[in-house]
């Protein structure tokens, strides 16, 4: 059969999977990322609460592993996250500690930069939007907080800086449906990457994380998601999908009815984000269901290989859509 990576190199996409340190040493997955890859994402290691639980203290062992890896087997590098609000070090989290100190988190972006110079694009600002009616939209964050809004723009020059080569991303999820609060994140979204591109902010890319869910993908709309791809592309910006899986709703039914409905959710929505040619590459958050993040009482089945490393429905959903 095909390989995901083969296929998406012949129509100029990428294809990519998170990977976990932990799980490379499973000949068998890593048997799987090698012919099935073009594109690899650490899912935790290069996290700022995972290279810095100590204030000074660079741990890079675990991410070295990641990038040892991905550089072994050339496979092209993505950073992620230099600024998530859940991966901010214990530390850093003290009451007031960010406070007027951005030093620490320049020093992180530098560190992060210099070391894994291979890198090709950063998650320089993961999941900035809130999840609740804001002002402006954006999340209240720790970072906000000690910031103010301009925390955003800071850590985008930052990483200009240290990393000129990189493309850099903002990083979001649950814009994919139309429903209202899917809605207001989008427009939320779209009027900060407005006002960056207005400044001339450096920014290149962003990334749909496309964790889609069973109990809502009947609010897919390709019309509504088309639109919204349309309004990125047409601020010059990449697009890519960068976290996708499917949590399904629960573990009933025939596991060839439940990879039935998770193929569908992915190949309806991939065949909607495909058609735009501002979105460039598809990552998987991880490869195979023996390692998702994602949480069912039996299991989850969302991602393109089963827990006995084969192929399933959303593997060839994946491969019909590009
Ligand atoms: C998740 C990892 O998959 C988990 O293993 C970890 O415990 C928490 O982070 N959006 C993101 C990713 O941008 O960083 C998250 O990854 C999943 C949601």
């Amino acid at each position: 059969g095909s390989f995901l990576q083969d296929v998406a190199g012949s129509r100029r996409m990428l294809f990519g999977a998170a990977v976990s340190a932990a799980h490379l040493r499973d000949a068998a997955l890593c048997e799987a990322i090698l012919r099935e890859t073009g594109s690899l994402t650490a899912e935790l290691e290069m996290k700022w609460s995972h290279v810095e639980r100590h204030e000074g203290q660079f741990e890079f062992q675990d991410a070295d592993a990641v990038a040892n890896f991905a550089h072994a087997h050339q496979k092209r590098l993505h950073g992620h996250a230099l600024l998530w609000h859940r991966s901010i070090p214990d530390w850093a989290m003290k009451a007031g500690r960010l406070q007027d100190d951005w030093d620490s988190i320049e020093r992180f972006v530098a560190a992060m930069a210099r070391r894994y110079s291979g890198v090709e694009s950063w998650d320089v600002i993961n999941e900035p939007i809130g999840p609740a009616e804001q002002p402006d939209g954006l999340r209240q964050s720790a970072f906000l907080h000690a910031f103010g809004p301009d925390y955003i723009r800071r850590a985008l020059v930052s990483a200009r800086r240290h990393a000129p080569r990189a493309v850099l991303c903002i990083n979001e999820y649950g814009i994919e449906y139309n429903t209202p609060e899917h809605e207001r994140k989008r427009r939320g979204l779209v009027q900060l990457l407005a006002e960056l591109r207005r400044d001339g902010i450096p920014l290149d890319c962003v990334g749909v994380q496309a964790h889609l869910d069973l109990s809502q993908h009947h609010h897919f709309d390709p019309a509504v998601f088309a639109r919204f791809l349309d309004e990125l592309g047409a601020m010059g910006l990449q697009v890519r999908i960068s976290e996708l899986d499917v949590k399904e709703k629960d573990s009933d039914g025939s596991v060839a009815e439940r990879d039935r409905a998770v193929a569908e959710a992915t190949r309806s929505f991939l065949s909607v984000a495909l058609q735009n040619r501002a979105v460039g590459s598809i990552t998987c958050w991880g490869l195979s269901d023996r390692y998702s993040w994602l949480d069912v009482p039996a299991g989850n089945r969302g991602l393109p290989f089963d827990t006995d490393m084969r192929r399933k429905p959303m593997h060839s959903a994946i491969l019909d859509a590009l």
